[in-house]
């Protein structure tokens, strides 16, 4: 039981239902495993500065949404320690020392960037805290000596980075730091689920995302509206999964007891597949099947949501409290980094006395 987790989320919007399938239903799974010693939650509220510098109060009130979202989906504070980036200053010590590992054209070459530069048209003008937050994410992960980071794969760059910034300090140093792991989703369709309109990403502004909080009557509306297949325009027709996002959806949820439960007709989504190939099953059907299975998963995330939003204080207390854990935490790992690049002058009496020798002997020459 040494493995320790630290993954997070930047807080620019409430979380969705690909968060769910992509990362969070993982790491309820992880706390409630026993498997791990220690696990850091992490709101990455000063990585979401670094390209919404211009827009503080977005990053300010989404930390409450981030948080609600986390315990509403079962992460337990009693077991994962939820806390905030920007309150551990020793992240930023970190950083500093690590940039001195890290070349510019290593920094260039990170495809995660390198998309997200062009995505916010930053290409002429790239803030150096945008372009070096894997760095700072180095920090952010090894702080805490992460063994294990579960993630989506277009976070595979950043634990690259990170375990490149690892091996460097070790080897110029000591062995200080621990060389994290990415954790990746268990299947394609849970690690790119794509918007209800079938495009590849979901975005606020697409306003293609099925929120957690989202109430009932909308998930359903968001739900029947969905994209599917253009070609299947009569019942009889021979539908197509290729690119259906009802299908791809549940894919990432529905598992053989909700046909039980909702559909008993077929045993599993490899009948239900089979029949939409061969032609006969109708949208409507397979949309309200969907319906079914995605409420049943969010109707308790909801329920739990509204019980937290009654004491949004004690919501900030548990933050607070991560927080302090996690400071001690990254204290002690920079005091060890600290050590091992001799720069903690003032707790080594041996340093203090071998400089006073060499001058006192000077002297009595
Ligand atoms: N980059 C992550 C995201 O965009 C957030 C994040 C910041 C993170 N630091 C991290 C994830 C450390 C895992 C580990 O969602």
């Amino acid at each position: 039981m040494d493995k320790i987790i630290l993954t997070g989320d930047r807080p620019t919007g409430r979380l969705h239902v690909g968060h769910y399938v992509g990362s969070l239903r993982r790491r309820v799974e992880l706390q409630n495993s026993g498997e791990y010693k220690k696990i850091f939650i992490m709101i990455a509220d000063a990585q979401a500065l670094t390209d919404n510098f211009d827009n503080p109060e977005k990053v300010r009130e989404n930390i409450i949404e981030v948080a609600l979202d986390y315990m509403s989906c079962g992460l337990d504070p009693a077991k994962s320690n939820l806390f905030i980036q920007s309150q551990i200053p020793e992240l930023c010590e970190m950083t500093t020392y690590y940039m001195n590992l890290v070349t510019v054209s290593r920094l260039q070459r990170n495809p995660t960037v390198k998309n997200e530069i062009q995505l916010r048209n930053f290409e002429t003008s790239i803030p150096v805290g945008f372009f070096s937050y894997p760095i700072s994410q180095a920090s952010d992960i090894t702080a805490f000596k992460a063994t294990t980071v579960p993630v989506g794969d277009d976070q595979l760059p950043m634990i690259e980075q990170t375990r490149e910034i690892v091996h460097k300090f070790n080897s110029i140093y000591a062995p200080v730091l621990v060389e994290p792991e990415a954790l990746l989703p268990e299947t394609e369709a849970c690690r790119r689920l794509p918007g209800t309109d079938g495009q590849a990403k979901m975005s606020k502004s697409l306003n293609n995302c099925i929120y957690l909080a989202d109430d009932a009557d909308d998930v359903r509306k968001k739900i029947m509206s969905m994209y599917t297949d253009p070609l299947h325009l009569l019942v009889s027709d021979p539908g197509h999964l290729e690119g259906n996002t009802v299908f791809t959806y549940l894919d990432a949820f529905c598992r053989d007891e909700h046909f039980q439960r909702y559909l008993p007709d077929y045993a599993n989504l490899d009948e239900l597949k089979a029949h939409y190939q061969r032609g006969g099953l109708g949208d409507v059907k397979v949309k309200k099947f969907l319906n079914n299975v995605v409420q049943e998963t969010l109707e308790p995330i909801r329920q739990r949501r509204k019980e937290l939003e009654k004491d949004i204080p004690a919501v900030y207390e548990v933050l607070k409290k991560g927080c302090e854990v996690a400071r001690q935490e990254a204290a002690q790992t920079l005091s060890e980094m600290k050590r091992a690049m001799r720069i903690n002058y003032f707790e080594d009496a041996e340093l203090i006395q071998a400089q006073a020798a060499k001058y006192s002997g000077q002297a009595a020459k």
